[in-house]
């Protein structure tokens, strides 16, 4: 009988809940859970820290409201994937850290920071700041999610369909985010066009690829 059903038993006992299948599969074809869970992580670490700082750095694009409306985009969308990544961490067996510094500290890409100190009077120092200065920020965040969401890809690719899906559809979002910031910066401080060639989302923060299914409006 069981030949007729090659799937019902496997190396996980039945009704064992310390062990999870959805795991053993992915041992079983050479990629070892628990390092992609921590890599997962880190990685979402980076698009919550993003989109804080994102948050600054839009607020500091007065007098470009195009700028401002782009980099919401990309600030939506990382809080998106952030959204979309959180629960395979659970799957695999893992958990996000208990402390906001632990999780800001282990993300996989550097912080982006507005690029001049504060002040001392609860502001920045704007008398250096740029809207060039601050679109180089950006850039650069979008390129270290590109190579961090790359990485996740190569380790899933034909193992874990399910990492996979999810990074690829990252990964296609943030390649857009780059075209965005270098169109955008290729202009402000080259005076160079540079096409994206994108339009703007139809609503700000789309995440076309990456969203959740919408439970409810805040989602
Ligand atoms: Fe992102
Ligand atoms: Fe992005």
């Amino acid at each position: 009988m069981s030949n007729d059903k090659p799937h019902a038993a496997g190396t996980v006992d039945a009704g064992e809940t310390s062990e999870r299948v959805g795991m053993a599969v992915l041992r079983e074809r050479g990629l070892e859970p628990e390092v992609l869970r921590e890599k997962l992580i880190d990685a979402i670490g980076a698009e919550f820290t993003t989109y804080y700082y994102y948050t600054n750095l839009r607020m500091h694009l007065a007098g470009h409201e195009d700028y401002k409306e782009i980099t919401e985009d990309a600030r939506l969308e990382d809080r998106a994937h952030f959204e979309l990544v959180a629960p395979r961490v659970y799957e695999l067996g893992g958990a996000l850290p208990n402390d906001i510094r632990e999780f800001a500290d282990r993300a996989s890409c550097p912080d982006a920071a507005v690029p001049v100190p504060m002040a001392g009077d609860g502001g920045f120092d704007t008398d250096s700041l740029s809207a060039e200065g601050i679109l180089e920020v950006l850039l650069e965040a979008e390129r270290c999610a590109i190579r961090t969401w790359s990485e996740i890809c190569d380790m899933t690719h034909g193992v874990d369909p399910r990492t996979y899906d999810m990074a690829q559809r990252i990964l296609q979002e943030e390649i857009e985010h780059e075209a965005w910031f270098v169109e955008l910066l290729s202009m402000e401080r080259d005076g160079e066009i540079n096409p994206a060639g994108h339009f703007v989302r139809g609503e700000p923060g789309d995440a076309p690829l990456s969203t959740n299914r919408r439970f409810n409006d805040s989602a």
